[in-house]
């Protein structure tokens, strides 16, 4: 089935676009809540604390009860969520993290922020997510922890992690700052991990201006990260553990929280549900209307696993369009298509981390990786290769249904399907 209205020229050689096909503007703030900011900032109430201060509260015990996890410390950012996991579970010098080299590099940088080293295994390369089959055989005796993002909010194999970490005595670490909501066999993610960061900044799903959060359930975690990253470490809440109270100081990552954005979080948080549904609605009607495209293709998900869609992830075929992907992304975004591949290159190819070679300005973390003497160009990962070559992303900010809509945003790719051969030719003639 063809819904293009077939026989078009493409817009890149010379055709009409089938035109942008606009998505909602995300975050959007009621009135209400815009009022109770407005209140804060004529009080002049820009600062908080702790729990002693009511907007924070309110938003650390909306997400813990909306999370389900019992402890959870507002950040000034998803870094500094990440950052505080680390801290908490005590991850530092030396100590070796198993991750994805397949991400955003705020994954990666809160484990070099603590000058651990960052250890890369392999991910799936249909969805970019960590692949547990390829993580046993990078655990040494330094392995203290396993650090999995459910990239562009699809949930990773928590299940299958947290069997290999119980095997190995490690910690879990989630990053889930594209996927709020997402569920990996019908549970939240976010619960699996012995801690897990999100960012809450502008563009995600559980958007302020700039936040994030820790959940954890595990008290120790939430007290220690506050020890490191909060005013005081938080020692005026009830409970702060009387043998950490000697270490309590200002020195500190200042990673608060504000109470304007704790009311930005609460508020959103009201709403994510409902939003996460729309996504996910619009995400079946789109792979509805591209059922018969062969040249992009949805990554499958196993059964009770439930992505959020921050971003759609789709892959590029090649073989079957007979073009680049630089020449397909190129006749989309002709027809006015926002698509794009989010991740440039596998993380462990970039010069910060080739300590070997590199030759810019200093970072703190070269000298604990040569230390280490670990050696990236030596870790391979050839499906986060694939993934970056095949990847096509597009952001997801699609949440009212309108099937209408989403069957416009279907037929560009449709149009693009039917010419195939026009973009053969044009791109061996080197246009
Ligand atoms: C997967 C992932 N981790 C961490 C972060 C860092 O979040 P922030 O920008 O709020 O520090 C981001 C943000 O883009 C992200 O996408």
């Amino acid at each position: 089935m063809s819904p293009s209205g077939s026989g078009s020229t493409l817009a890149l050689l010379g055709g009409t676009p089938t035109g942008p096909v606009a998505p909602e503007p995300h975050p959007r703030f009621t009135p209400d809540v815009i009022d109770r900011v407005s209140d804060l900032l004529r009080r002049g109430c820009t600062v908080g604390l702790n729990k002693h201060v009511a907007e924070i509260r309110e938003a650390e015990e909306s997400i813990a009860a909306w999370q389900g996890v019992s402890h959870c410390l507002g950040t000034s950012s998803g870094h500094a969520a990440l950052h505080c996991c680390l801290m908490g579970l005590e991850i530092s010098s030396g100590d070796e993290v198993i991750t994805t080299p397949y991400t955003w590099g705020a994954s990666t940088s809160c484990i070099l922020h603590n000058n651990a080293i960052p250890v890369f295994a392999d991910v799936c390369p249909e969805t970019g997510l960590l692949d547990p089959a390829t993580i046993e055989e990078r655990v040494t005796p330094r392995t203290r922890a396993i650090l999995a993002v459910h990239i562009f909010g699809q949930p990773a194999n928590m299940s299958a992690i947290r069997a290999i970490a119980n095997r190995h005595g490690l910690v879990v670490i989630e990053d889930g700052s594209q996927a709020h909501g997402a569920l990996h066999q019908n549970q939240k993610v976010g619960t699996f991990g012995d801690a897990s960061g999100f960012s809450c900044m502008g563009g995600k799903l559980l958007a302020s201006s700039e936040a994030g959060y820790m959940v954890t359930p595990r008290a120790d975690v939430y007290w220690k990260a506050s020890l490191c990253t909060q005013h005081m470490g938080r020692s005026s809440e009830p409970g702060f553990p009387e043998d950490l109270l000697r270490y309590v100081d200002s020195l500190v990552y200042t990673y608060r929280l504000s109470p304007i954005n704790a009311v930005l979080l609460t508020a959103q948080l009201r709403k994510i549900d409902a939003e996460n549904q729309g996504r996910r609605r619009n995400v079946a009607h789109f792979r509805q209307a591209m059922a018969g495209v062969e040249s992009a293709r949805f990554p499958s998900y196993a059964e009770g696993d439930d992505p959020v869609y921050h971003m759609l992830t789709m892959n590029f075929c090649p073989e079957v369009a007979g073009v680049s992907r630089d020449t397909y992304l190129a006749a989309l975004h002709a027809e006015g298509v926002g698509i794009f591949a989010y991740v440039p290159s596998p993380i462990p190819t970039w010069p910060r981390l080739n300590w070997q070679t590199y030759t810019g300005p200093r970072v703190m973390w070269t000298e604990s990786l040569r230390q280490s003497g670990v050696d990236y160009r030596t870790m391979e990962c050839p499906n986060a290769h694939t993934k970056v070559a095949r990847s096509l992303e597009m952001s997801w900010n699609y949440i009212e249904e309108d099937p209408e809509r989403i069957q416009r945003l279907a037929a560009a790719f449709w149009k693009v399907e039917e010419n195939l051969g026009a973009l053969r030719e044009w791109e061996r003639r080197g246009a």
